[in-house]
């Protein structure tokens, strides 16, 4: 068996704009791959991407969504969302927002998605209590470059091992790690975390 994913034709034009502006923080194909497959198990799915750069993973998802599921991607640079944009903006099923991630996350505190693919620091190095309580029980917590890569800054690998540690502790996530393409955990929501709000007698 071999790593082989069929992308859609889309990426391949999304690479060419990202590269043309020095734009280096793209998802992997395994990756979008994943994605693509993971979207695709969530039908009228309610789907969160927190970090669009310029659209790679978003294409993914899009690919792997049915008709009546809805994406919402965010990011605070408008440089790189207009190439997003501009390749597949038009699709009705998006919604773009460009917005600083922790401010947003902060501004959703009541909605519910089944599948969220936390790519920036917010939802994953920052807010990750906030982002998890935002998961539907059964929705998909997914996140990548766990494994070392070339541009982590000084002092990354620490926080990524607190992260990793947190994650496996945390309550209502159970999740698994995947030291395959960048590095990957999905965590599904397995309880409900308004437990002390709703104690069960
Ligand atoms: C790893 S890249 C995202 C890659 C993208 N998901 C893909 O598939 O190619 C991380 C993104 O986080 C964005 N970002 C950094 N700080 C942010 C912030 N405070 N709020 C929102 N987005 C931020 C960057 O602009 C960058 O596009």
């Amino acid at each position: 068996m071999e790593d082989s994913i069929a992308p859609p034709k889309i990426i391949e034009n999304i690479n060419v704009d990202s590269l043309a502006i020095g734009f280096d923080m793209l998802s992997d194909p395994l990756t979008g791959g994943l994605l693509r497959m993971l979207a695709a198990s969530k039908p009228a799915g309610n789907l969160l991407e927190l970090g669009s750069g310029t659209g790679l993973a978003t294409a993914w998802l899009l690919d792997g969504m049915d008709r009546t599921s809805r994406l919402t991607t965010i990011d605070n640079d408008p440089q790189l969302l207009e190439i997003l944009t501009r390749h597949i903006g038009d699709d009705p099923r998006l919604e773009v927002v460009c917005s600083d991630g922790d401010e947003f996350i902060k501004s959703i505190a009541r909605q519910k998605f089944d599948l969220i693919f936390a790519d920036t620091w917010a939802g994953k190095y920052r807010l990750l209590a906030e982002t998890i309580s935002l998961l539907k029980v059964g929705g998909l917590y997914i996140i990548d470059d766990m494994l070392p890569q070339p541009n982590w800054p000084v002092g990354h690998a620490d926080k990524v091992a607190e992260l990793i540690l947190t994650l496996d502790r945390h309550p209502d996530l159970n999740i698994v790690k995947m030291s395959w393409a960048s590095g990957i955990i999905i965590g599904v929501k397995s309880s409900p975390d308004d437990r002390t709000l709703n104690p069960i007698d």
